[in-house]
C-alpha cells in the first residue's frame, strides 16, 4: 500500500504568531478528529521550523518538512540552508523543485538532482515537484514535458534511492489560480508518471511511490481528485493557510 500524504506548502506566508496559531489549530483539530492512515506534513518557511516542530511533537501523523534546501553540504553560501540543518531541526521532508523556484530562482533539472542527493543523504524524503506551464498543456505535449523533467533530474538515482521519493505533480496553470486540473486530467498524468518510473525502475518500485497532486486543491474538490487510482494525496498551497480547510482536505480520502 502506498502512503497517503497531504502536505501544506505555506510558501512565504505567516509571521511568527500567525504560524504558531495556524499550527496549534491544526494540531488541535487532528487531536480531536484523528486522521487515520494519512501523513500530514507542514512545510513552513525555514524560520518557523523549530517552533512548528515543538508544537507538533508527540502528535500522531503530523510531520515537519521544508520548502527547499541547498545543493551544497556546508560552508560559505550566505543565505542558504543545508539538508543536514533541516534534519537537525527535526524535518523529515523537503519540497524540491517547486515550479516557483524553477521559474523565479532559475532552478534547473541538474541543480535539482544535486538538491535531491543532499536530501536523500541526510535522511529527508524529497517531495519532488514537476508540472507543465499552460502553453505546454495547450500544445498537448504535457506528458513529454513532465517525463523529461523526471528523467533529467531523477533517472541517475538507484532503485533504492528512487523508492524513497514522493513526487508532486503540479500543473503550473493550476497553482494559485483557482483553476484545478480535473480529476481525469490528474489521473491521466499521475498514471503517465508512474508508467515512466516503471519503465526505468520496474513496476514494483513505481507502485510504491506516492504521487501527490497540487494546484488549487480545496476541501470541495479534494475528495474527487483523491478518489483517482494514481493520486495519493495533495500538495496544498493557499488552502494550507486555513486550518479548517487544510484538515478537511486531509480528511478527504
Ligand atoms: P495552491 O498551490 O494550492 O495555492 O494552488 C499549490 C502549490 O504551489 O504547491
Amino acid at each position: 500500500m502506498r502512503k497517503k500524504i497531504v502536505a501544506g506548502n505555506w510558501k512565504m506566508n505567516c509571521l511568527l504568531e500567525e504560524g504558531q496559531k495556524l499550527t496549534s489549530e491544526i494540531v488541535n483539530m487532528i487531536k480531536d478528529e484523528p486522521i487515520k492512515d494519512v501523513q500530514v506534513i507542514l512545510n513552513p518557511p525555514f524560520v518557523h521550523l523549530h517552533g512548528v516542530k515543538k508544537l507538533i511533537a508527540g502528535v500522531d501523523n503530523i510531520y515537519l518538512g521544508a520548502q527547499n534546501c541547498s545543493d551544497q553540504n556546508s560552508g560559505a553560501y550566505t543565505g542558504e540552508t543545508s539538508a543536514a540543518m533541516l534534519t537537525s531541526f527535526g524535518a523529515e521532508f523537503v519540497i524540491i523543485g517547486h515550479s516557483e523556484r524553477r521559474a523565479m530562482f532559475n532552478e534547473s533539472n541538474e541543480l535539482l538532482t544535486e538538491k535531491t542527493k543532499q536530501a536523500l543523504s541526510n535522511n529527508l524524503t524529497p517531495i519532488f515537484c514537476c508540472g507543465e506551464p499552460l502553453e505546454i498543456r495547450e500544445a498537448g505535449t504535457h506528458e513529454a514535458y513532465v517525463t523529461k523533467q523526471l528523467t533529467e533530474s531523477l533517472f541517475g538515482f538507484s532503485e533504492e534511492e528512487v523508492k524513497k521519493l514522493v513526487i508532486a505533480y503540479e500543473p503550473i496553470w493550476a497553482i494559485g489560480t483557482g483553476k484545478t486540473a480535473s480529476s481525469d486530467q490528474a489521473q491521466e498524468m499521475h498514471s503517465a508518471i508512474r508508467q515512466h518510473l516503471s519503465s526505468k525502475y520496474g513496476k514494483t518500485v513505481a507502485e510504491r511511490i506516492s504521487i501527490l497532486y497540487g494546484g488549487s486543491c480545496k476541501p470541495d474538490n479534494a475528495k474527487e481528485i483523491f478518489s483517482k487510482a494514481d493520486v495519493d494525496g495533495g500538495l496544498i498551497g493557499g488552502a494550507s493557510l486555513k486550518s479548517r480547510d487544510f484538515v478537511d482536505i486531509a480528511k478527504s480520502f
